[in-house]
């Protein structure tokens, strides 16, 4: 009796663990978009720095099993990596490249060119000579340093206005309209095995993609390689174009490039503007964040509607398309609690805030599997 006692103990407590375990893996048995799309395309998320380190948990679980590629949401932006003259940083870059390698994911580069998030040194070089040195060997040392490890790149990002005219950046005014081709070139020689994109948001709409198809040409003209075009995908609950994303994914693959839906998200807050205009912000009153307590039912459905029918649209489509790349994980995350009114509380992603899959999820599963 005195030694059944603790075998029983010991006995009952392996089941109580089995069974903790079981529910754990039961709550875990979600399906996987990396799977279900996997002859499809890749599927994506943006990555910020408590995913990158593990130290957001409900990312951690989710990241290996929902994703096969991932992009840097902030860790490789020139201002992150090359923060003075001459200095690069890459420890956090290195950082995503070895989380990766781990879970066995493909890497975007975001981003060498982008007017946004530059280091404060850069606005006041002065002399057209020494911007063109750091334009040079600022994409030079880091498309050379991630070469082999990141599989594709965003060499240049946002260089278009609206009309498709190309915008007054730093980059323009300084060294001309030639910047996107030597840009390309200098990207093209660091990093032979890469793919290079164009990356925009608002490229969909009609004037802007006319511009971006121009840049295609152009590049192509100059002898300079391209291989994709990213349609970021910041869209608006209800307003999501999606005839002219459809229109925009056929006129872009007849260029003979690929397309990848790069930061996708759909914003449900009430919005004066569209697009991703970091430099965009407004004050905010409480009918400006109206779902701090939940969101309604007919809200859930029409995000999970409008996350059904893009997927049906990438699917048609899917010769064409590269990947598919959510901007961020789940919804505690989003750049979008914080655009162009900060503080509010937003639901654009597949994942809720404690990393749950929501309805929009499962539209999304659905529209592959019950075509
Ligand atoms: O990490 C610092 C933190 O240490 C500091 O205390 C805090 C104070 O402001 O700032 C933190 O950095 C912020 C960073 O996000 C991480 O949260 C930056 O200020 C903020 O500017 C940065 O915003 C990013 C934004 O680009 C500008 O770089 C967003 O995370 C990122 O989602 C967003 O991504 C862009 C794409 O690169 C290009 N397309 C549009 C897209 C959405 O805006």
């Amino acid at each position: 009796m005195k030694k059944t006692y603790p075998i029983c103990i010991a006995f009952c407590s392996l089941l109580l663990l089995g069974s903790v375990t079981a529910q754990k893996n039961k709550a875990q048995q979600i399906p996987s978009l990396k799977e279900v799309f996997k002859s499809d395309f890749l599927i994506g998320a943006a990555l910020n720095w408590p995913q990158i380190t593990g130290k957001d948990r409900a990312a951690a679980v989710l990241i290996p099993q929902q994703f096969n590629t991932v992009t840097p949401e902030d860790v490789m932006k020139a201002e992150r990596l090359h923060p003075v003259w001459g200095t690069y940083d890459f420890s956090k870059g290195d950082q995503l490249i070895a989380y990766a390698k781990r879970h066995k994911l493909q890497v975007n580069g975001h981003t060498l060119v982008w007017h946004s998030q530059l280091p404060p040194f850069v606005h006041r070089i002065q002399n057209i000579d020494s911007f063109r040195t750091f334009f040079t060997d600022h994409i030079k040392t880091v498309a050379e340093h991630f070469s082999g490890k990141v599989q594709s790149w965003d060499v240049v990002n946002e260089a278009l206005n609206e009309d498709g005219t190309l915008r007054k950046s730093i980059f323009l005014t300084k060294l001309g309209d030639q910047y996107i081709v030597d840009a390309f070139k200098l990207a093209a020689a660091a990093a032979p095995n890469t793919a290079l994109y164009y990356n925009d948001y608002n490229n969909e709409q009609p004037a802007k993609r006319a511009g971006c198809i121009r840049v295609i040409q152009e590049l192509k003209k100059a002898g300079a390689r391209i291989d994709g075009v990213g349609i970021q995908g910041h869209w608006h609950l209800g307003k999501v174009p999606f005839k002219a994303i459809e229109e925009s994914i056929e006129q872009y693959a007849a260029q003979g490039v690929k397309v990848a839906i790069t930061e996708l998200d759909i914003n449900v807050l009430p919005t004066k503007v569209t697009g991703a205009e970091v430099g965009q912000h407004f004050k905010g009153d409480a009918a400006s964040n109206p779902y701090v307590n939940g969101l309604p039912d007919s809200i859930r459905q029409q995000l999970a509607a409008d996350y059904a029918t893009l997927f049906r649209i990438f699917l048609k489509h899917k010769d064409k398309i590269a990947r598919v790349t959510f901007w961020g994980v789940h919804d505690a995350q989003s750049w979008l609690n914080d655009w162009p009114i900060p503080g509010r509380r937003n639901y654009p992603l597949l994942f809720d805030r404690q990393g749950k899959p929501k309805s929009a999820f499962y539209a999304v599963i659905d529209a592959k599997l019950k075509k």
